[in-house]
């Protein structure tokens, strides 16, 4: 085969497998900074046990990226879960949690707005304005009383939240 051939290929397939690492129908794909998410996660928390505040509750973040946020989730004690409609983001995130040894955070490959969140304690949502908005309204209909949500950059329009710090507000059911 023509090497010159070879070497297109190779091209076209790196740069299909760039783009849709940074793709993303809802929300382009930019991780949440780590810097802050630790402290953010244990205010969601409860602060009787500090060493892993999230221990007994059910994480969920909704279009997890490459899983940072799950894994410290995660690491904080809680039954972490991630949906991502991005495979390669999926399977790097369970490979990654495979590594760290971290049984309690799990990826779903799929779409947000067709999964169910009747049992989460905690959802973190970083998307844009219009799939926050559409998921207000979802998550009002479908969380258990007392259920925090957690919304960076982008908020809720109509309901209003118990704390804000920095970026990232807090809301309750
Ligand atoms: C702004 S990034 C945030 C990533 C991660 N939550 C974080 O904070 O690091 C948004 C992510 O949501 C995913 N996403 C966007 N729309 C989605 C949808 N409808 N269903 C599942 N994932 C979605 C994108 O692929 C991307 O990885």
């Amino acid at each position: 085969m023509d090497i010159t051939l070879i070497i297109s290929g190779g091209i076209l397939i790196g740069c299909i497998i760039a783009l849709s690492w940074f793709a993303g129908s809802d929300a382009p794909y930019v991780p949440t900074k780590m810097d802050k998410i630790k402290e953010i996660l244990k205010l969601a928390g409860d602060k009787k046990t500090p060493v892993f505040p999230l221990i007994g509750k059910k994480f969920y973040e909704l279009g997890s990226g490459d899983g940072r946020v799950v894994r410290e989730a995660a690491r904080l004690g809680a039954k972490a879960f991630g949906i991502e409609q991005s495979w390669i983001r999926v399977l790097y995130s369970r490979w990654k949690s495979h590594n760290l040894k971290l049984n309690n955070a799990k990826f779903m490959h799929g779409n947000i707005f067709k999964k169910n969140y009747k049992d989460a304690d905690i959802v973190y949502i970083y998307l844009l304005s219009k799939a926050v908005k559409r998921l207000e309204k979802k998550l009002s209909n479908e969380l258990k009383k007392e259920s925090v949500m957690i919304t960076q950059t982008y908020h809720f329009p109509t309901l209003k939240p118990f704390k804000k710090t920095d970026d990232f507000w807090f809301y309750k059911t």
